[in-house]
């Protein structure tokens, strides 16, 4: 579909959108003491995708996720384990909802963190109804201790359980409802080969394309009544995005904030353009932490290679935080290489900031 299409014929749609959005709401918004749902506002609820068929991007997860979908609801089973993995923002909660509303089920959402002990993952579980989902985010940080109990609950839908200990322990199996584990994680690599291989389904989130994201901040300005924006608008807010929907959707609201206090609610290209421009984020999407990266491996390092631990002491900036949310999208666009030896500035990188590389080491065959 194009984009004038899609523009065109989207307020159509909207009206019945809406109702889809908000009955899957009622359904998926689980009481959970867990559920991060109730910290999100009701627009940011409305603006996720509620099915597969409204899900914009990551085509070849779509349809992988639609066909075991299917599949589950012909067999009357619990949808398949799916492992997702990625960098933050590119939808990984949203496809868990998705895959609930989907099932015609509710999805609890916790994370590897909050679950410290093998009770708070035992107490959800078996609230669970059959074929609900079980979203946990930054699954890789989930506790060795409790990470033993995820196995069988996985794979033989049973908990055993240790009561007591020493002479009167007694171990107790818990039966549990079919459900589905969703596992999301920025951190594949740190996930042990016994958890990774009890999921049915493991797929590696993309980033965005320019087009897929001008597709969602269609749908978002039409849900979140956003007047009077363009084409150029779209365009210039989702070639700063950096190919994370999290970040278009962000810089769409500032931009929605800019046009009621400053344009009459009219978010026509000057009021985008000045908004973006208060953000901090230039023509393609790096901030300050980008740059600042940027200065301190060509600045400090002579473009590298470098260590992470080393730019992270540098910048006094957590090496999760840089792996996780500066350097995928540096690598992504080719600014950044990952050696054996380190990071290392390209050469596109360092002509962006105006940084000349030195001249590659000469070979010691040619020095004399
Ligand atoms: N909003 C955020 N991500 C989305 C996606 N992938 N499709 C549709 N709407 C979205």
């Amino acid at each position: 579909m194009t984009r004038a299409e899609n523009s065109n014929g989207y307020p159509l749609t909207m009206a019945k959108e809406r109702i889809v959005a908000q009955s899957a709401q009622e359904r998926t918004s689980a009481p959970t003491a867990q559920s991060r749902e109730a910290d999100l506002d009701p627009q940011t609820l409305e603006i996720r995708p509620r099915t597969l068929r409204d899900y914009i991007g990551q085509r070849e997860l779509v349809e992988r996720l639609s066909i075991a979908l299917e599949a589950a609801k012909l067999r009357k089973e619990a949808m398949e384990h799916v492992l997702l993995h990625g960098p933050p923002g590119l939808g990984k909660t949203t496809i868990a909802h998705v895959i609930a509303a989907e099932m015609g089920s509710r999805a609890y959402v916790t994370s590897g963190p909050a679950l410290t002990k093998a009770g708070d993952l035992v107490g959800t579980l078996t609230k669970m109804e059959a074929h609900d989902v079980l979203f946990i985010d930054e699954i890789h940080r989930l506790p060795a201790a409790v990470e033993e109990y995820i196995y069988p609950a996985m794979e033989d839908r049973r908990i055993d359980f240790t009561l007591d200990s020493g002479m009167h322990a007694r171990v107790v199996t818990i039966e549990l409802k079919p459900f589905t584990l969703i596992g999301a994680t920025t951190r594949a690599g740190l996930l042990t080969q016994a958890l990774r291989s009890r999921f049915g389904i493991s797929h590696h989130l993309e980033f965005y394309g320019h087009d897929d994201l001008v597709r969602i901040l269609v749908r978002a300005a039409a849900i979140l009544s956003v007047r009077a924006i363009d084409n150029d608008a779209f365009d210039a807010i989702a070639a700063r995005s950096r190919g994370t929907p999290r970040i278009a959707l962000r810089l769409l609201r500032r931009v929605r904030d800019f046009a009621d206090v400053r344009a009459q609610g009219r978010a026509d290209s000057d009021a985008v353009m000045a908004a973006l421009r208060l953000e901090g984020i230039d023509d393609i999407g790096l901030d300050d932490l980008d740059r600042k990266y940027m200065r301190a491996v060509a600045d400090i390092y002579g473009g590298g290679p470098v260590g992470l631990e080393a730019i992270s002491a540098t910048l006094a900036e957590d090496a999760g935080t840089i792996e996780d949310l500066v350097e995928p999208y540096l690598l992504q666009i080719g600014f950044l290489a990952r050696t054996r030896q380190g990071r290392r500035l390209t050469k596109q990188g360092a002509e962006s900031i105006g940084f000349e590389l030195p001249a590659a080491a000469t070979p010691p065959d040619q020095l004399f």
